[in-house]
C-alpha cells in the first residue's frame, strides 16, 4: 500500500503524528485528515472521513487512532465495505491483513506505547492478503 489516509481524535493525536512521520520516512504518501490540535473532538467524524478516502479509492488503506481504538473501530465498521481491525500487537496486525484483508487499522493511543505502535504499523503496511479460502469468507460479509 502506497497511499494511506490517517486520522485521530484528541486521544490519538500524539500517536497519529508519530505515525505520519514514520510512514512518510518509509516512502508512503499520507493523507492526514486531522485532528491537528489537542482540543476535544468527536471520533466518528474522523473515522467517517478516513473511511471515505478508502471507499472512494483516494487511499488504499486507512489508519485511525483514538484513546482506546474502540470508538474508531466501531465507527469504521459501520461502513459495509470497511474491514477495520483494532490491534494491540503485531501478530493480530499481520493476521488482520493475511486473513481479513483489513483496509483500516485502529490503534489506541492511550493503550500502546510508541515502539509497539510502530511495530504494529510496520507489520500491517507490509503484509499482503492471502486470498483463497479467506476471500470466500470475506465475500460472505459483503
Ligand atoms: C476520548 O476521550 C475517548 O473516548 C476516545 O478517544 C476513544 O477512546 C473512544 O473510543
Amino acid at each position: 500500500m502506497n497511499t494511506i489516509a490517517i486520522g485521530s481524535d484528541h486521544g490519538g493525536l500524539e500517536l497519529k503524528n508519530l505515525l505520519v512521520d514514520f510512514l512518510k520516512e518509509n516512502g508512503k504518501k499520507i493523507i492526514d485528515i486531522g485532528c491537528h490540535s489537542a482540543d476535544s473532538v468527536d471520533y466518528p467524524e474522523f473515522a467517517d472521513e478516513v473511511c471515505k478516502k478508502v471507499l472512494e479509492s483516494d487511499a488504499e488503506a486507512g489508519i485511525l487512532v483514538c484513546g482506546t481504538g474502540i470508538g474508531m473501530s466501531i465507527a469504521a465498521n459501520r461502513h459495509r465495505a470497511i474491514r477495520a481491525a483494532l490491534c494491540h500487537e503485531s501478530f493480530t496486525a499481520r493476521m488482520s491483513r493475511e486473513h481479513n484483508n483489513a483496509n483500516i487499522l485502529c490503534l489506541g493511543g492511550r493503550v500502546v506505547g510508541s515502539e509497539i505502535a510502530l511495530d504494529i504499523v510496520n507489520t500491517w503496511v507490509n503484509t499482503q492478503f492471502s486470498g483463497g479460502r479467506h476471500q470466500r469468507r470475506l465475500d460472505m460479509l459483503s
